[in-house]
């Protein structure tokens, strides 16, 4: 698809992988919005690319989506591509019942619902485009689950189910559907628990992922998986049950 002149909304684009791809999307010539909870991190955001917008808020909270929904097409009426970046990612003992659930943000409302539900508000308007798109960005443990984080993996894995039945659905629209797979980025997606685990390894810069997603949707690629990524998705195919040991021994 056309990489420029496009009104991008990008969820979570206050940080890490989003901020990225709003830089990106600003360099190619989109106009860009951005959106997330913390308003610091939105104004950061801002004085870094003054051409942006941003809109605080919370889209764990049916509110907070229509809220977005509505701000969006009436400022923004020439939105045609929606990324579903945002997403939180935590480490839950079901050993510890209720309370250590409770105990965290809820991963299903933040990582898959408000994904589903901001596509299916936008999808009526993005049909009406010439050319648009839906990106929905998952992860390389959508595909062999890292047992720690048991809800986390689950919602990347039904996130990558509805991007699989979302595009089928949609192919004979104006709308494309574009999946991203990234393996370990060093972004603050944990919230420390890399360190509380003793993992050196952060991963990869953000902004890799950022350009990598730009020649996905320049050459039409629909389902990207970045660097190791590629090789679980892979391993899932083929030996899920060695790596899923190797990975949880
Ligand atoms: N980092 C990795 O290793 C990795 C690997 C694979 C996939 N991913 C995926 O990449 C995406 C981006 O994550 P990241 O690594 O760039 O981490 P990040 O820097 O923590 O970005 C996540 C963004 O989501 C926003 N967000 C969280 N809850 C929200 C809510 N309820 N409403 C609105 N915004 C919300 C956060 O802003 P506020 O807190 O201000 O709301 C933050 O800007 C996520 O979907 C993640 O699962 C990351």
């Amino acid at each position: 698809m056309n990489t420029n002149g496009n009104t991008v909304l990008i969820t979570g684009g206050g940080t890490g992988i989003g901020l990225c791809l709003a830089e990106e999307f600003v360099k190619s010539g989109n106009d860009v919005i951005i959106c997330g909870r913390r308003e610091e991190k939105l104004r950061e955001a801002k004085e870094k690319l003054p051409q942006i917008s941003t809109k605080v808020c919370d889209i764990s909270k049916a509110k907070g989506r229509e809220e977005l929904f509505d701000w969006v097409v009436s400022e923004h009426k020439e939105i045609n591509v929606l990324v579903n970046n945002a997403g939180v990612q935590r480490m839950i003992d079901f050993k510890k019942g209720i309370t250590e659930l409770a105990r965290h943000e809820n991963e299903v409302d933040i990582n898959l619902a408000s994904a589903i539900q901001l596509s299916a508000y936008f999808i009526p308007t993005l049909m009406r485009r010439k050319e648009s798109a839906i990106v929905n960005v998952t992860s390389g443990l959508a595909f062999i689950p890292l047992a720690i984080m048991p809800v986390y993996c689950a919602t990347k894995a039904a996130l990558h189910s509805f991007s699989v039945s979302l595009r089928h659905q949609l192919k004979n629209t104006t709308v494309k559907v574009f999946e991203i797979i990234p393996p370990t980025v060093d972004t603050e997606l944990d919230r420390g628990t890399r360190a509380e685990r003793n993992m050196t390894y952060r991963g990869i810069p953000p902004a890799e992922v950022a350009i990598a997603t730009m020649k996905a949707l320049a050459e039409d690629t629909y389902e990207l998986a970045v660097g190791q990524a590629m090789g679980l998705m892979e391993a899932s195919r083929t030996n899920f049950t060695e790596q899923f040991g190797r990975m949880n021994h």
